[in-house]
C-alpha cells in the first residue's frame, strides 16, 4: 500500500507488518521520517516540526540545514556533507548539484530496470511503486527515486534513475540509496567479511561518530565484504530487537556504511563504489543504479534473514529451478583435479548412482590445452586426450547411467596460453604500455567489449547445444587489477568496470534464457560473488571452497544472514580435509551439507562400508527435508561465533515439520545439562519427537535436552506437528 496525504505531505508505504514514510518539506525537499514497526495511525503534520536551522550549518535555498535533516536523496554540492548519494562534473566545470521535488506517481507493479538485475513482482503480488521526481532545474538533470513496497513480503526495494536533459555531464558518484534515522545512536553494525575459504564472517561492531564503510574495488562483490549492511539496536539478538538490513542487487564495485553525524541521525548507504568510476551522460541519456533491497524486522538477526530469504528465493531467483527440488549430486573437482579421463569419470557417477545421487558434474580440465591451470581457459572445445568421445560421448554414458550431466565452464576469463588469447590478446582487461597481472595464471576477459560478449555466449551455447548438458557450474576465479579496455576511449576507461558487469549480465541473460532447462550455478573461487545480481541468474552459488565441516557451519552461518539455504551449493569431501586438514566424521559432513543444495566432491569408491551407508541415508534424508531446508522459515538458535554448539531451526512451509540442526563443534569434558529453546512454534500445538509428545509452549520456553559428549556430534532433530 502506497499513500499520499495532501494535508500532511506524507507518503506512507506499507507492507503487512511495516511501515516506511516520507515527507516533504515545503514540498521542496523529502524527508525520511520513519521506518519501522507498522503504524496504525496516520502520520500527523507534526512531523515537521523537529527540524529546525543548526549553528554553523549552511542553510540550502535559504533555510535548511541539510548537513543535519534525514534526506532520501542528497547529492554533493549543498550544505550536506555527509557520503554523499549523488556527483557529477558538468561541462562548465561545477561539481554542485541542488534538487528539488518535483512531483509523484503511484503504479501498480514494478518496473524493470535497464540491463541490470533486479527483484519483480509475480500476477497477483501486492506491489505498488512510487516514484518520486527531484530536478536540479540549473543543470537540467533530473532524479527518479523508485520505492517498489512488497506487501506480503514485507520489503521494500529502492534504486534512482538520472536523466540527463541538460549537456554532458561525468557521473562520479551514483550511490543512490541512503536511509537516514534518527533516534539510534547506541546502534551495532553488521557486515558479512572474509576472504577465500572463508567467506561471510559476520563482523558486529558499535556505530561511532564518523563514517564505517566496507566496499569493494576489483570488480566482482568479491569474498573481502559481501554487498549487504545491517542496523541493528545495540541489544538485538538472533530472534529479538529492530534490525534494519540493505542489501544490494550488483555483482561489482559497491560501497555501503554508515555515517554517524554530530546531531544524532545515523545515514546508511550501498551502491555502486564511487571510487574509480565514472560515467559520461550524454544529453538525452539516463543511468539506472541498481536495486537496494530494504528489511526492517523487529525479530532480530534471524527476522531480517527470514525476509530477506524469502525474497531472494521467491523473486530475485528466477527460471525452472526456482521452485523446482534440486539435483543431489557428485562432482569430481575434490576426487581428481585434474587427474581424470572418460572411464575414471564414469566409475566416479557409477558409484554415486548406486547411493541415490542423480546428477554428474565433470569440473575443471575438459577443454583446449588444459593440462594443468596455467593453460586452456578460453578454448571451449573438448580436450580428446581425455575425453575422446566428446562431451556428448561422455554425457550419453551418464545420461544411460540415469543420471544428469553438468558441466564446469570458466567463461570471463583467458589463459595466455591458449588459442583464444593468440589470437586476441587485446581482449582481456588491461591498461595500454603495462603487463597485465595474472592470478591463477590467468587474465580477465574484457566483457565491456561487445565482440567478447558475443564470443562467450556463441562458445558456451556450442557445447550447451552438442550435448545433453542440464547443469553448468559457471567458475569466475580472479578480481581485477590493471584496469582498462583496448576499445573504449581515453574520457570512457572510467566506465570500464561497470560496462564489465552489464556485459556479464547480458551474456547471463542471453545463455540462461537460450537455455531454461540447465540448472546454471555460480562460483568465484567458492563463493567470492555471491550476491543478489548473480542469484538473479543463477539459483545457486557453490558457497565456498572451504569443505571442512566446523568452518562450512560459520560460513553457513554468515551467508544465511541474507541468502537463503536454496542458493547454498553444500558438498561432502574426503578427510583429511583438503583445505585445512581437519578430520571430521563422515555424518558430520553430511549434516552440515544436508541442508544446502546436496552433494559429494569425493570418489565414493574409496569410502567404507560405513560411509556408504552413511551417504546413502544423507541423500535419503535430502530427498524428505530438502524442502524444508529451502523453502521453511530459518530460526538461527546459536551462532558458531559465540557458542561451541551452532544451533538452526527450519520450519517447513506448511507448519507441520520442524527441523533442528544441533552442530557441537568442540567438547566440554563432564558438560552441563543443555536445554535448545525453540522458536516460532504454535504455542498451543502439539509436536512428537521420535513418538515421544511435547506441547510448543514447552519447547519453546523449557527446550529440548541435549548432551554435549562428543566431540562433533552433531544431529538432526525431525519434530512433527501432531496437532
Ligand atoms: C575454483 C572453484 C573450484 C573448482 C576449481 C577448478 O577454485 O572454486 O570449485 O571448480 O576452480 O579449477
Amino acid at each position: 500500500m502506497i499513500d499520499f496525504n495532501e494535508k500532511t505531505k506524507v507518503f506512507t508505504l506499507s507492507t503487512n507488518n511495516t511501515t516506511y514514510a516520507i515527507g516533504l518539506l515545503d514540498n521542496v525537499l523529502p524527508i525520511h521520517i520513519y521506518w519501522g514497526k507498522k503504524l496504525i495511525n496516520p502520520i500527523s503534520e507534526n512531523w515537521k516540526d523537529r527540524y529546525y536551522a543548526r549553528s554553523l550549518s549552511p542553510l540550502d535555498y535559504g533555510k535548511y540545514s541539510t548537513n543535519y535533516l534525514p534526506l532520501e536523496f542528497s547529492p554533493y554540492g549543498g550544505g550536506d556533507s555527509r557520503v554523499s548519494s549523488f556527483s557529477a562534473l558538468y561541462s562548465d566545470g561545477s561539481r554542485v548539484t541542488k534538487v528539488k521535488y518535483k512531483g509523484y506517481e503511484i503504479t501498480f507493479g514494478k518496473p524493470e530496470l535497464e540491463g541490470l538485475p533486479a527483484t519483480y513482482a509475480e500476477k497477483g503480488d501486492k506491489v505498488k511503486t512510487l516514484t518520486l521526481t527531484l530536478v536540479d532545474e540549473l543543470k537540467n538533470m533530473e532524479f527518479l527515486l523508485y520505492y517498489s513496497v512488497f506487501e506480503e513480503f514485507d520489503i521494500i526495494t529502492r534504486s534512482v534513475k538520472i536523466i540527463n536533459n541538460g549537456d554532458t555531464a561525468k557521473l562520479h558518484n551514483v550511490l543512490g540509496v541512503n536511509v537516514d534515522f534518527f533516534g539510534a545512536q547506541s546502534s551495532d553494525v553488521i557486515h558479512l567479511d572474509g576472504a577465500w575459504a572463508r567467506e561471510r564472517a559476520v563482523a558486529r561492531n558499535p556505530i561511532v561518530p564518523g563514517n564505517q564503510s566496507i566496499e569493494s574495488r576489483i570488480g566482482a562483490s568479491s569474498a573481502y565484504h559481501n554487498p549487504f549492511i545491517a542496523v541493528c539496536e545495540r541489544n538485538a539478538t538472533e530472534n529479538r530487537g529492530d534490525v534494519y538490513g540493505l542489501n544490494l542487487v550488483y555483482s561489482g564495485n559497491f560501497y555501503a556504511g554508515v555515517e554517524l553525524n554530530s546531531y544524532g541521525c545515523i545515514r546508511s548507504y550501498i551502491g555502486i563504489n564511487p571510487h574509480e568510476f565514472e560515467w559520461i551522460l550524454e544529453k538525452g541519456r539516463s543511468f539506472q543504479t541498481p536495486e537496494a533491497i530494504l528489511v526492517y524486522s523487529d525479530e532480530g538477526l534471524s527476522g531480517m534473514s527470514r525476509r530477506f530469504n524469502k525474497i531472494i528465493r521467491k523473486r530475485v531467483c528466477r527460471g525452472k529451478y526456482r521452485d523446482a527440488e534440486r539435483f543431489a549430486l557428485i562432482n569430481n573437482w575434490e576426487a581428481t583435479y585434474f587427474d581424470f579421463n572418460e572411464d575414471k569419470i564414469v566409475e566416479i557417477a557409477k558409484k554415486a548412482k548406486e547411493i541415490g545421487v542423480d546428477t554428474m558434474v565433470l569440473d575443471d580440465g575438459w577443454f583446449g590445452r588444459r593440462k594443468d591451470d596455467t593453460s586452456g581457459l578460453g578454448d571451449w572445445v573438448e580436450m580428446p586426450e581425455r575425453l575422446p568421445n566428446g562431451i556428448d560421448g561422455l554425457c550419453k554414458k551418464i545420461n544411460d547411467l540415469d543420471m544428469r550431466f553438468g558441466l564446469w565452464f570458466e567463461p570471463e576469463m583467458v589463459n595466455p596460453d591458449s588459442e583464444l588469447f593468440e589470437n586476441h590478446p587485446d581482449w582481456i582487461i588491461h591498461t595500454k604500455g603495462r603487463e597485465p597481472s595474472k592470478t591463477r595464471g590467468q587474465y580477465t576477459l574484457d566483457l565491456s567489449r561487445k565482440d567478447v560478449c558475443d564470443y562467450i555466449v556463441s562458445a558456451v551455447g556450442a557445447i550447451l547445444k552438442k550435448a545433453n548438458i542440464e547443469y553448468v557450474k559457471w567458475d569466475m576465479n580472479r578480481y581485477m587489477s590493471e584496469v582498462g579496455s583496448a576499445l573504449l576511449p581515453a574520457e570512457n576507461q572510467g566506465e570500464v568496470m561497470h560496462r564489465y558487469i552489464l556485459g556479464l549480465y547480458s551474456v547471463l541473460e542471453q545463455l540462461t534464457s537460450k537455455f531454461p532447462n540447465v540448472l546454471f550455478e555460480a562460483c568465484a573461487s567458492g563463493g567470492s560473488r555471491y550476491d543478489c545480481g548473480i542469484l538473479y541468474y543463477m539459483p545457486q552459488v557453490w558457497t565456498s571452497d572451504d569443505t571442512d565441516a566446523v568452518e562450512r557451519i560459520k560460513i553457513q552461518y554468515g551467508t544465511s544472514f541474507v541468502y537463503p539455504y536454496s542458493s547454498m551449493g553444500a558438498h561432502v569431501s574426503a578427510c583429511p580435509n583438503h583445505q585445512i586438514g581437519r578430520t571430521t566424521p563422515f555424518d558430520m559432513r553430511c549434516n552440515v551439507a544436508i541442508s544446502g543444495q546436496f552433494g559429494f566432491e569425493l570418489d565414493l569408491n574409496k569410502c567404507s562400508k560405513e560411509e556408504i551407508e552413511t551417504a546413502k541415508k544423507a541423500v535419503e534424508n535430502y530427498h524428505k527435508w530438502g524442502e524444508v531446508f529451502h523453502k521453511g522459515d530459518l530460526y538461527r538458535l546459536r551462532s558458531p561465533f559465540d557458542t561451541t554448539t551452532a544451533v538452526n531451526q527450519f520450519i517447513s512451509e506448511d507448519k507441520q515439520t520442524v527441523l533442528v540442526c544441533i552442530y557441537p563443534y568442540s567438547l566440554i569434558p563432564n558438560a552441563p545439562d543443555d536445554y535448545i529453546k525453540l522458536e516460532g512454534l504454535e504455542e498451543d500445538a502439539i509436536y512428537e519427537i521420535d513418538g515421544k509428545r511435547f506441547g510448543g509452549d514447552y519447547l519453546m520456553n523449557m527446550g529440548i535436552w541435549h548432551k554435549n559428549d562428543l566431540e562433533y556430534k552433531t544431529q538432526i532433530i525431525e519434530i512433527k506437528k501432531v496437532n
